[in-house]
């Protein structure tokens, strides 16, 4: 099959920007969208040419499958700016596939990755001037697939949607960030859809995370299903504990997304001689290195929240502070992939793709 190129998308410009309307110096995460977006169908059992158009709420029908029985997955990544105004994503390849990771578990047709790759592209040349420049911001992009496909029988859609939407983005935590440990609650079981980014993981999560906040936590860190002994993620990052001078992280499984930031922190550790390992690590091991403090820092990881320290855990109501570094590994580290991003040093990983 012949690969998509730009001039496949046809692309209708909004007649009406926003962009003089929004203060890019005080930017909240995922709060104001840019003008376009990228939307794609499914339809006749193919996906059909994508198409850039004004950003726009969209029509369903009330029995579309989204709406009943959940089939919906979406990606995270960012877009950034550097000194001249050229624009990168990061390992943009890594998003699509784990698209399609998530596609096929949740029965919704694949999208060809041209599709996603020149799509988000062609999307990108159009929103250039939405990319924010300033420390900490970048231009987030939330491509999504849902069924939008009609009928109340319980089966997967003949018809979906592909959309790709940006929106300039602050820092997605404002403050410290204090987590609860879940014992109670789980996010993901054994041969469930943990590892994929299906909207209904995060839905799971919102009752148990109401009442983590209304107990001081901002986010629940997720514990295995079957004995909740070992840690396992956060709500929207992956988890690293530095215990003494060693770097811990929890191997992938079929009940933790596989996070593009967090195998890229690996790396990057590594190349820095810093200590990892990819191992279980039991809540008590976490409690106990609290204790006799060689527990020196956590933090967690993800698109949307960079790198982000852990100040403190509550577990089985005890509160556990993390005490702050002066030389953290999370400084360090969130120093380097930033870099890496927004094109400021080397990439000796090839991660970062030039628009
Ligand atoms: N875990 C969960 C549940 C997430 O929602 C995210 C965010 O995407 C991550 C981990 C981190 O993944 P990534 O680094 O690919 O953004
Ligand atoms: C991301 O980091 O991109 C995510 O998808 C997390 C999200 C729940 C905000």
């Amino acid at each position: 099959m012949a690969t998509l190129t730009k001039k496949d998308i046809k692309l209708t410009r909004t007649e009406t920007s926003k962009l003089s309307t929004v203060d890019f110096n005080n930017l909240a995460f995922g709060q104001v969208f840019s003008d376009h977006m990228l939307t794609c169908d499914y339809k006749d059992g193919k996906w059909q040419l994508p198409e850039i158009v004004p950003y726009s709420p969209i029509t369903l029908d009330p029995s579309a499958k989204i709406f009943h029985y959940g089939q919906s997955i979406f990606e995270g990544m960012k877009a950034y700016k550097d000194s001249n105004n050229d624009v990168f994503m990061f390992r943009p390849l890594e998003n699509v596939k784990r698209l399609n990771i998530s596609a096929k578990r949740l029965a919704i047709p694949e999208v060809p990755e041209d599709y996603f790759l020149e799509g988000l592209k062609a999307l990108l040349e159009v929103e250039k001037d939405w990319i924010p420049t300033n420390e900490g911001s970048s231009l987030y992009i939330r491509p999504f697939i849902f069924a939008s496909g009609k009928g109340f029988h319980a089966s997967p859609a003949d018809e979906y949607k592909f959309i790709i939407c940006t929106a300039p983005s602050g820092a997605y935590f404002s403050g410290k960030v204090n987590v609860l440990i879940e014992e109670t609650y789980s996010r993901s079981a054994n041969g469930g859809v943990g590892f994929a980014k299906a909207g209904g993981n995060y839905a799971g999560q919102f009752y148990p995370t109401q009442l983590a906040k209304a107990k001081g936590y901002q986010q629940v860190i997720w514990t295995d299903d079957t004995t909740h002994e070992f840690i396992e993620e956060a709500g929207a990052m992956n988890v690293f504990i530095r215990i003494n001078d060693t770097l811990l992280t929890s191997p992938v499984s079929d009940r933790i997304l596989d996070g593009i930031t967090r195998k890229s922190i690996l790396q990057l550790a590594e190349a820095e001689g810093i200590k990892t390992e990819v191992r279980k690590v039991k809540v008590s091991e976490l409690v106990e290195a609290s204790k006799n403090g060689s527990l020196k820092e956590m933090f967690g990881a993800g698109t949307a929240a960079v790198i982000s320290p852990i100040s403190g855990f509550g577990f089985r109501g005890e509160d556990f502070e993390i005490p702050e570094q002066d030389q953290s590994f999370a400084s360090q580290l969130k120093h380097r992939i930033i870099n890496i991003q927004t094109n400021k040093t080397e990439d000796p990983f090839g991660w970062r793709v030039k628009l």
